[in-house]
């Protein structure tokens, strides 16, 4: 593939505060609503082969971005183009090539079995009926679900049922993933677990853009990293350039009189700290 695997440029996207009421509606009156930008202008270049970091707190637009990238909304303003294609004028190709695991787009059919959820999603997503059976042994073989394919997923572990989630995302086989806290809820164990398989589809060939509130995840998993706070990019780097940046140098200094020892190295937190100004905790 040629170009970046993600390209956005000035991606925004603007919300309402509050409700409109069915009154409202009914007289037309005019939207007085206050609007935001949860995503305010982000420009992004995620490299082929690449895993991508997005991190930042609680309310910082991360979703948001993945969404609009995944095609599930619309952007407000700005371009925004996945593998090439652009996401407004061609969204059921972006759709096509794209695995996507978003926050509360995670549903599985407790009621089937983990191979009749993906049985159910490969006719969904319009896999071809002939290639089928191969792509979902693939899929559950690289979540290492294959033992586990005929249990119904109301039995699954928590653990279990994001990796199931994640075999769904493999299912067209796409150059790019698009994951939303993958690692959320997960045990120690089967979080690095999951890291593994995103190692290993980044060994493949693929790109993974994810989001985490793992610092040591991001540290340990990403190439490069976008600190993402109020809708904006405050700091985009490789992990390592990151912890060795000024501000992060500071907060680390800062850590350290608290401790009082000497030349503590930044971590990633610091340098999550010093950008989103977060108080450190106690
Ligand atoms: N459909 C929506 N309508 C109105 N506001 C929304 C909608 N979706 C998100 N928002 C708002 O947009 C902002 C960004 O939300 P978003 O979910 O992108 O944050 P996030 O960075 O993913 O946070 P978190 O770390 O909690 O997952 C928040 O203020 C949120 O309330
Ligand atoms: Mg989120």
């Amino acid at each position: 593939m040629m170009g970046p695997a993600v390209r956005t440029v000035g991606l925004t996207k603007e919300f309402e505060r509050g409700r409109r009421t069915m009154w409202q509606r009914l007289r037309r009156e005019p939207d007085r609503r206050d609007r935001f930008r949860a995503v305010d202008g982000i420009d992004l270049e995620v490299q082929a082969g690449e895993i991508f970091g997005v991190l930042g707190p609680n309310g910082a637009g991360k979703s948001t971005t993945l969404k609009m990238l995944a095609t599930l909304l619309e952007p407000t303003s700005g371009e925004a183009e996945v593998l090439g294609i652009d996401v407004r004028r061609h969204p059921r190709e972006v759709r096509a090539h794209l695995g996507a695991m978003l926050s509360g787009e995670r549903s599985l059919y407790w009621k089937l079995t983990g191979r009749e959820n993906l049985e159910y999603f490969a006719a969904l997503y319009h896999v071809p009926p002939r290639e089928t059976r191969a792509r979902i042994d693939g899929a559950l073989e690289e979540v290492h679900l294959s033992d586990r394919a005929e249990d119904y997923v109301e039995r699954y572990s928590t653990g279990m049922r994001q990796r199931l989630a994640l075999a769904r995302a493999l299912l067209p086989d796409p150059p790019l993933l698009i994951l939303d806290e993958p690692t959320l809820g997960l045990d120690p164990q089967a979080a690095r677990d999951l890291r593994e398989r995103v190692r290993a589809l980044r060994r493949q060939g693929r790109t993974v853009l994810l989001t985490t509130h793992y610092m040591e995840e991001a540290d340990q998993l990403c190439d490069r990293i976008a600190i993402v706070d109020h809708g904006r990019v405050v700091a985009l780097d490789t992990p390592s350039a990151l912890k060795r940046g000024r501000r992060a140098q500071e907060a680390a200094r800062l850590r350290v009189e608290r401790i009082e020892t000497e030349a503590v190295p930044a971590t990633l937190e610091d340098v999550f700290l010093s950008l989103t100004g977060s108080a450190l905790r106690e």
